[in-house]
């Protein structure tokens, strides 16, 4: 079994140092086979806060793949907005735009969605779709196949038509994600966890692609609901998506939801669903 544990939205500069270092121990225990980290490192991407975000990051479990946000895009800093957009992301955290985590049976990859322009929406361009193509073809077949951007492909259940910030050029992109037998889409942004399949969104997709979305790990900017993050659990045909937000009675972080699919035919089906049942906000 492959565990992925799915962070993101750390936003350095607004950190909780206490949840923060609950999260470290977590993870710390866990193990897990790699770290994803969707993005917004810090909360306007200052020097000192990537440092702290990347000291961050070396606390926690490895091998790690790490995408930008619109956070760690200079957002008042005109000049290093539009000359060096991701200068200090790639000097602080990696350069690596296409990062990836290939093993004997699972391949993640990671895409840059965060735009100096368009500061909030996020997008994918033309020729980051052909580079999906040409990776994603040369993949084995049987390989667990997961995408991860900062900006989400669905909105949250119940928000479809409330103008969330969605990734653009998703249709396009979404093409070669299903010709390609990508399962698992992770992001973050929006600091709301939930799940979902994207034929909900996308009813023409043929394909379940399933979708995961991270809250805010350690950030004290929490929207609808407390802090939290994403534990997946993969093996052959069975996927596990559980939620786990910090309890902050208990100083630490508890189950407070869980998704079970099961693929049959090449097709992904929700088997069970427990609510997240923490606070919400
Ligand atoms: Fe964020
Ligand atoms: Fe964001």
């Amino acid at each position: 079994m492959k565990t992925i544990a799915h962070i993101s939205d750390l936003h350095f500069g607004t950190e909780d140092s206490k949840i923060a270092d609950g999260l470290v121990k977590e993870l710390q225990q866990l193990q897990p086979t790699v770290v994803v980290n969707s993005g917004d490192f810090t909360q306007r991407a200052r020097k000192s806060q990537f440092r702290s975000a990347a000291d961050y990051m070396k606390q926690l479990p490895k091998p790690q793949i790490s995408i930008p946000g619109n956070h760690d895009i200079p957002l008042f800093d005109v000049f290093r907005r539009f000359i060096s957009p991701l200068g200090r992301f790639k000097n602080y955290i990696t350069d690596d735009m296409f990062p990836r985590y290939v093993d004997d049976n699972l391949t993640i990859m990671g895409i840059n969605t965060a735009r100096s322009l368009t500061w909030k929406s996020g997008r994918i361009s033309t020729d980051q779709i052909d580079e999906l193509q040409k990776i994603l073809s040369g993949l084995p077949k049987n390989h667990f196949k997961i995408i991860v951007t900062h900006h989400p492909f669905i909105p949250p259940p119940g928000q479809e038509n409330t103008g969330v910030t969605l990734v653009g050029r998703a249709t396009k992109a979404l093409k070669i994600i299903e010709q390609n037998n990508v399962d698992l889409l992770l992001a973050g942004h929006l600091h709301q966890g939930y799940t979902g399949d994207i034929r909900t969104f996308y009813p023409s997709s043929d394909r379940a692609i399933i979708v995961a979305q991270a809250g805010t790990a350690i950030s004290r900017r929490v929207r609808y609901e407390p802090n939290g993050y994403n534990v997946i659990r993969w093996e052959y045909g069975r996927i596990e998506i559980e939620v786990r937000r910090w309890e902050a009675a208990e100083s630490s972080f508890t189950q407070a939801g869980k998704c079970v699919f099961v693929q049959q035919e090449e097709q992904w089906t929700l088997q069970t669903e427990a609510a997240a049942t923490g606070p919400v906000l």
